[in-house]
Parts: structure tokens; sequence; C-alpha cells
């Protein structure tokens, strides 16, 4: 099967487990369950998910106990998002295809739908000890999700982010600190979990976080590059984002070339590392190399 039917198809099986996660639309509050369900379920490539499961089950994990982390790792994803999107950060109008949250139901509604989809991720995952309450790796796990997720991950990010707005000179440290931070801490949390709970051991964790890295710094590069390139079409958000907010990106401070250069260098430095490890999905090892030329 072509790779990007295979992605199809785990893509829709993801969206069925992330689904029956969803917060009922019910209550005199039931507004902010109806913004929280309006980003989450636009779409979105469900990457995150894609990327814990795929770990998971490269380790032997075959429980049921991944999915509410699946689950609070896409709504921690999405509430950024839909935050990343407010006219006090990026200021974007589309996100996967429709109009962004604050555009539809209002900038406190917005607000409040990405601290709902915040607390309701740790919530999901802790649902996990109603599964099995003697697994003794969930608290780990909760452990990587919060801290990745937080000041020393996705949040410490989209802070340096947002100061250096309007400013260009950024050192090329600052930027890695950046991608570091914003983009790939969620994908190495991801990976990281889907690792812990099949039974990764302290060694394969550190190469799990440093091969998620680089898969992320590969990624931010190559959302800069269609940020630049793409089509608002085919991407669902617009084009000339970051241009528009005067961002130093990767792509401004080393050009277009060197930018997709290093796209296929962070890639195949990550897939070397795959390899090394002494468990093997081929279809993480694919989805890596699908991810280099990527358009959406
Ligand atoms: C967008 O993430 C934000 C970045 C880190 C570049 P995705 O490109 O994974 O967005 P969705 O989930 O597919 O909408
Ligand atoms: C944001 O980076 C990453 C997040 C943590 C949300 P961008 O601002 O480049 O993401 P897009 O392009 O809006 O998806
Ligand atoms: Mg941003
Ligand atoms: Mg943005
Ligand atoms: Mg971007």
């Amino acid at each position: 099967m072509q790779i990007q039917q295979q992605i199809e198809e785990k893509t829709r099986k993801i969206e069925a487990i992330l689904n029956q996660y969803l917060p009922k639309e019910e209550g005199y509050q039931k507004r902010i369950m109806e913004a929280m369900n309006y980003s989450f379920t636009a779409g979105g490539k469900r990457l995150r998910p894609m990327l814990m499961q795929e770990t998971y089950r490269m380790f032997g994990g075959s429980s049921r106990v991944i999915e509410p982390f699946m689950a609070a790792m896409e709504m921690i994803h999405t509430y950024s998002l839909i935050h990343d999107d407010l006219p006090a950060m990026d200021n974007d109008e589309y996100r996967r295809g429709k109009k962004t949250t604050h555009v539809v139901y209002g900038e406190a509604m917005a607000i409040l739908a990405g601290d709902g989809l915040l607390n309701f991720a740790y919530e999901t995952a802790l649902s996990a000890f109603s599964l099995e309450p003697e697994n003794q790796r969930i608290p780990q796990a909760l452990q990587v999700l919060a801290n990745k997720a937080g000041i020393y991950g996705m949040v410490g990010g989209q802070t340096v982010d947002v100061e250096t707005d309007q400013t260009r000179v950024v050192s090329k440290d600052q930027i890695d600190f950046i991608y570091r931070l914003k983009t790939s801490a969620l994908l190495e949390a991801s990976m990281m979990i889907g690792g812990i709970l099949a039974g990764a051991n302290a060694n394969e964790l550190e190469q799990l976080e440093r091969i998620a890295g680089k898969v992320g710094l590969a990624f931010q590069i190559q959302d800069d590059i269609l940020d630049v390139t793409g089509s608002a079409e085919v991407l669902g958000k617009p084009v000339g984002s970051d241009d528009k907010n005067q961002k130093a990106t990767y792509v401004s401070y080393e050009g277009l070339e060197k930018a997709k250069a290093d796209v296929n260098a962070y890639s195949q430095e990550a897939l070397q590392e795959l390899k090394q490890l002494s468990v093997k999905n081929d279809f993480l090892e694919e989805l890596v190399r699908y991810l280099i030329n990527r358009e959406k």
C-alpha cells in the first residue's frame, strides 16, 4: 500500500479513538464545549497521536492505555493552535480549512476553549488510571506530558517566539531554542509517552527524545517553508502569516534553499537514529521520510 493511503487509513482510525474522548455539548456552559469541539474535529494531520501510537506499537505495546494519552496530546496541540491564532498572537483567520475559533466564537470564548482543552487533556490522560489502576508507567507518562507542554516545552517556545516578533534580529541559537520548544517538545512527548507506556528503558527514551527532537525541527522548518511556498487551500491555513508578523523564521534567517536542505538533513539524522534502535517500525520510518516533502 502507498504511504499516503496508509497514513489516511491510520488517521481515520485515530480520529475514531479521539472522538470517543470529546466532551458532551451540554449544560449552561455548553458553548465552551462547542468551541472546543469545533477546532478539535476540524481535521488536522493527527501527527502527534500517530507518532505516539506507532512508537507504542514499535516497543510492543498493545493495550488501550495509550488511547487517553493520544487524545490528551491532540487536545493540548489543538489548544496551542487556538491560542496561536488569536489576534494577540499570530492573528490568523483560517485553521484546518475553517475560520479560526476566535472568528467564529469570539476572542473570550476562544481563550476559554483553549483553557478548557488544556485542562480537559489532563482529565482525559488521568482516565488511563481507570483502565489500568495498577499500571506504574502512567505517572511517568503524565509527567512527560505536563513537562513538554509547559514553560520548559511548548509554552516556553511560544514565549520566545512572540517576544521576537517584529524584530527579525535573532541568533541561530534563539531560533533553534524556539523550534525545539514550541514544536519539537510535543513531538518528543508523543514518542516518549509511546515508549514509556510500552516499557522502553531510560536509554531508549533518550534516543526517542533525540529522534523526535529532530523530526520536530524538520517539521517546523517545513512549516515555515510552506508559509512562503505553500497554498492556503492545501494547507487549510493562511500563507504569508510569518511575513505579516515580521517573524524571524528559519527561512528568513537561512534562506529557502538552506532551509529545504536542512529539513532533509534533520530528517535523515532522525532516520539514522531510528535504525539504531533495538526495535523497528517500517511505517514510522516511511512517515518521517514522507514528512520531508509534505505539502500540508
Ligand atoms: C501546526 O501543527 C503547528 C506547528 C507546530 C507547525 P500541524 O501542522 O501538525 O497542524 P495540524 O494538526 O495538522 O492542523
Ligand atoms: C506554532 O508555530 C507552533 C505552536 C506551538 C502552535 P506557527 O505559528 O508557525 O504555527 P502555524 O503556522 O500557525 O500552524
Ligand atoms: Mg505562531
Ligand atoms: Mg501561527
Ligand atoms: Mg507556521
